[in-house]
């Protein structure tokens, strides 16, 4: 986004705010009816329930319901490529990740969005470490168990994920490449159903969120090895990270945030992204997302310019990692 374009919505928002210059009776008015948030993955998953709790307040501070809309499919491309094509007038918002509006695009070369440009950035909202997780059962004590016993059996494994281009995919091919394997990925319509089949023993193991996984590791449900940041995760405090775990090289972290279609008007824009930075301070709000490991961005990291940044310098960094899936 321009430098210019920011300033323009900076001033824009700040001269409305002190009634110096007529905002667009639209932009005024809105929202004047419930706002749709598109959730590209299944219910329960760590998508649905970041998108939950901060649309929740949001939608205080806004006036008018915000409806959670599950849309599943194709690692969240498809519900993704629609958000895109809807009517830029703020009443249809998505909330996308790491994985819709970066790593999809080396996977997809033919994918029906560009993340860049068929998007209006709106808010970040939670930064999501990644861990190596397995079913309860699996026949390793810790992460370097874990790795020899991975290479050993990769053919017999099977890893599941979110579909091509989720978050749970990106960040296995990831350490997939890191441990020079190929295993077996078993796509299912989010890490919500994923992490059932986990906590079943259906599938072997798993990268995924730790806002999905902090209830089943201290359940005692599953296995966790280890989170991939240089900081051990105050939610997890005994849950090692990769490097003191003997796996420096796979560092890797999600992030969660809210897009509108292109065209939406920047007063709207403007407005969603206060409301949701506002709900960043809601002490409640804070609890639930800090209590699921998830890590709240800083003020200077919750503009819209910082989430329009940080999809350019992802869609980079992916694009120099991942190499269009063959299914
Ligand atoms: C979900 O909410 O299910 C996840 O974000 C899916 C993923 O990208 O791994």
């Amino acid at each position: 986004m321009s430098s210019f374009r920011t300033l323009a919505i900076t001033g824009l928002t700040a001269l409305a705010g002190l009634g110096l210059i007529a905002v667009p009776a639209q932009a005024q008015d809105y929202p004047t009816r419930s706002i749709t948030m598109i959730v590209p993955f299944a219910a329960g998953g760590p998508t649905d329930v970041i998108a939950r709790i901060v649309a929740n307040d949001m939608a205080k501070t806004l006036g008018q319901s915000i409806i959670i809309e599950n849309v599943v499919g194709a690692g969240g491309t498809t519900a993704t490529a629609r958000a895109a094509k809807a009517s830029p007038d703020g009443y249809t918002l998505i909330t996308g990740h790491m994985g819709t509006h970066a790593a999809a695009v080396p996977l997809y070369p033919k994918l029906a969005y560009h993340p860049e440009k068929d998007f209006e950035p709106v808010a970040l909202l939670a930064g999501t470490p990644i861990l190596i997780l397995a079913k309860k059962d699996f026949p390793a004590k810790d992460l370097k168990e874990f790795v020899s016993y991975v290479k050993a059996n990769t053919d017999k494994l099977n890893m599941a994920h979110a579909g091509i281009g989720s978050v749970s995919y990106s960040s296995c091919e990831l350490l997939s490449s890191v441990l020079e394997i190929k295993p077996t990925g078993v796509p299912f319509n989010g890490t919500g159903p994923a992490m059932n089949a986990l906590v079943g023993g259906q599938v072997d193991y798993m990268c995924d969120q730790i806002v999905n996984a902090v209830p089943q590791v201290n359940g005692g449900t599953i296995k966790a090895y280890a989170v991939a940041t240089p900081e051990r995760n105050p939610s997890l405090p005994d849950l090692p990270t990769t490097t003191e775990a003997g796996l420096p090289k796979y560092q890797v972290s999600a992030w969660n945030a809210i897009f509108a279609p292109k065209g939406t008007p920047p007063a709207i824009t403007a407005k969603l992204n206060a409301a949701a930075a506002k709900a960043l301070d809601d002490e409640n709000v804070r609890k639930r997302l800090l209590d699921l490991g998830s890590d709240i961005p800083k003020k200077d990291g919750r503009t819209q310019a910082a989430l329009a940044e940080l999809v350019k310098n992802e869609v980079a960094r992916w694009s120099a990692v991942l190499k269009p899936a063959t299914n």
